[in-house]
């Protein structure tokens, strides 16, 4: 069995900085994904990411071109059957990714599970899998190649054995894990979120622009990019799920969506990947 070949299951943003951080560590990469398309853009993608270091002298040449040959691209779910890890990036919904649980853990009785869900219990993932002890979360944040942090998250079956696998493998690419227990929104989007969600009330209320609500943000307290943009670079229905889950989890009513976050992912408006959210991208 190759002990090296790490799968990816989702060639979107999340899949695609990934994979690209396995590949630029040394790793065999099994990018699997439904669309033939998708993998064709995934792997573009990854080569624009990788030249992008090259040009920056953080990688050389040979670099970009031996990595990009340890990326395999697949829309067969078998061809990760002898994958030591596989990392699940697929859409945010909870009936795609149970049925993937249950397909991925039937292929190999030793492999580790590690899904990046941005909010979904891991405990349920876990619980339909085949090998509970085996499944966990490894959540990245975007861009992935940048943020250096990995939220290993805990469900309750997983085992000592698998946190300590995943652990190392954050390590492995350079990421620092901090551990977190299976809970709505785990810490970063607990903290994050509804700092992006106050600031869609004071879009509303006219208390700022967005302009100055994100300048505010930047100088004030010294973040890198503002709520809105960050809302505009996570996605605005993406940010809206995760204060449902926040709301649904909790019960309380600080969670409460924004109406106005509300409004704009009704009319489409989702931020960067469709051109507006609350700024307007070219
Ligand atoms: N891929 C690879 N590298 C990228 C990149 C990308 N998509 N975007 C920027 N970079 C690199 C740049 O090449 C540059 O590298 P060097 O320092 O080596 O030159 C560096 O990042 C800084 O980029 P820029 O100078 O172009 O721009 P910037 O300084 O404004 O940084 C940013 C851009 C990295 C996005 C920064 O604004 C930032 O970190 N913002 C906060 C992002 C954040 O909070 N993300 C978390 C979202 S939450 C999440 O992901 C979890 C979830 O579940 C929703």
């Amino acid at each position: 069995m190759d002990k090296q070949a790490i799968g990816v299951v989702g060639a979107g943003t999340m899949g695609q900085g990934i994979a690209q951080v396995l590949l630029t560590s040394g790793r065999q990469v099994k990018l699997y994904d439904v669309a033939e398309t998708q993998l064709e853009r995934a792997e573009g993608k990854i080569d624009q990411g990788l030249s992008r270091l090259v040009e920056k002298d953080k990688l050389s040449e040979e670099e970009r071109s031996s990595a990009l040959t340890r990326l395999d691209k697949t829309t067969s779910l078998e061809a990760l059957s002898e994958c030591e890890v596989i990392i699940e990036a697929a859409p945010e919904q909870s009936e795609l990714k149970e049925k993937l649980f249950r397909d991925l853990s039937a292929l190999n009785q030793d492999v580790i599970l590690a899904s990046n869900t941005s909010s979904l219990s891991l405990t349920r993932l876990a619980a339909v899998s085949e090998h509970p002890e085996r499944v966990v979360g490894m959540h990245f944040f975007n861009p992935v190649p940048v943020l250096n942090l990995v939220e290993v998250i805990r469900a309750e079956q997983t085992s000592d054995a698998t946190v300590v696998k995943v652990e190392a493998l954050a390590g492995e690419l350079g990421k620092t894990a901090v551990a977190i227990a299976d809970s709505p929104g785990f810490a970063v989007n607990r903290l994050l979120v509804p700092m992006i969600n106050e600031a869609a009330f004071l879009l509303q209320e006219g208390v700022a622009s967005a302009e100055d609500i994100d300048q505010a943000i930047k100088l004030g307290a010294a973040h890198p990019m503002g709520p809105l943009a960050l809302a505009d670079l996570i996605g605005l229905d993406v940010c809206l799920s995760i204060m449902e889950v926040l709301q649904d989890g909790f019960g309380d009513p600080k969670y409460r969506p924004c109406p106005l976050l509300k409004r704009m992912v009704d009319a489409g408006y989702l931020g960067r990947k469709s051109g507006r959210g609350f700024h307007i991208y070219e």
